[in-house]
């Protein structure tokens, strides 16, 4: 069975959230009454033409759903760098007509230009809240990470009565990140790479500390050779940092169920 349609029947209990990770910072998140929410969805291959000479950004993460066969209801941007707001992906989707697009203006100008009617595009901002069905997402403050887009977003997302969740975006360090304390979030998804000026593993674990969620999921080290990290020392920093937060580890495709 394809992964698209696994999710799609996937039961989610009242009160929890199921969330599947396909590289980088991509996850699909399914609510109890079913509504699906796909966050920075990267399905090509189209990074690796960006790379700058002796650079490898090919991806490693094999491609588990194609764009053709996404069928989300909502597709959501962090912001408009390639592995986060992909052209080619956009401009493959073949359930544009029924999906609802969300992100910060510049990704929703990709939005556009792939194709999508203006009518289903919503964009968003640091401290916008939209409800979208069952589910609600609130924009949050992330430091860009260079001069070519100034617009990211981490994301505090409910879905339905499931515990909050903190997801971090591409991020430099900065202490305003710890803002989204006040939101409560039980789990925290974090980029840990350090390369890019993203949070490095030990920023990352101290972030964890402020916010102080249950358990804590690393991201953003996966995909790409030269933008690589070791999820084990994301793992050690937090028991050194925030020794109360679980470490969690994601697999690439397989159902992750939080409650
Ligand atoms: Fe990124």
């Amino acid at each position: 069975m394809s992964l698209m349609r696994e999710i799609r029947e996937f039961p989610v209990d009242r009160g929890a959230v199921a969330l599947w990770w396909l590289g980088q910072n991509g996850f699909i998140f399914k609510s109890h009454e079913g509504t699906l929410v796909g966050i920075d969805l990267y399905l090509t291959d189209s990074c690796a033409g960006l790379a700058p000479d002796g650079m490898d950004l090919s991806r490693r993460v094999p491609i588990l759903i194609p764009p053709e066969e996404l069928d989300v209801d909502y597709f959501v941007c962090t912001h408009n760098h390639q592995d986060h707001t992909d052209p080619e992906t956009i401009e493959r989707l073949r359930h544009k007509d029924t999906q609802q697009f969300v992100g910060p203006h510049p990704s929703c100008d990709v939005f556009r230009q792939k194709g999508v009617e203006p009518g289903r595009i919503l964009p968003i901002w640091a401290d916008h809240e939209l409800d979208l069905r069952d589910t609600r997402i609130r924009g949050t403050f992330a430091l860009p990470t260079d001069a070519s887009d100034l617009n990211h977003l981490g994301y505090i997302l409910q879905f339905g009565s499931a515990p909050r969740i903190y997801m971090t975006g591409d991020t430099a360090e900065c202490e305003l990140l710890e803002s989204a304390r006040r939101h409560q979030p039980q789990l925290m998804i974090t980029c840990i790479n350090g390369g890019f000026k993203n949070l490095s593993h030990d920023q990352a674990a101290r972030l964890a500390g402020a916010i102080r969620p249950k358990a804590a999921i690393p991201c953003h080290y996966d995909m790409f050779p030269d933008n690589a990290a070791d999820p084990r020392q994301f793992r050690a920093a937090l028991k050194l940092r925030a020794p109360d937060v679980r470490y969690v580890q994601p697999e690439h495709g397989k159902p992750l169920v939080y409650a």
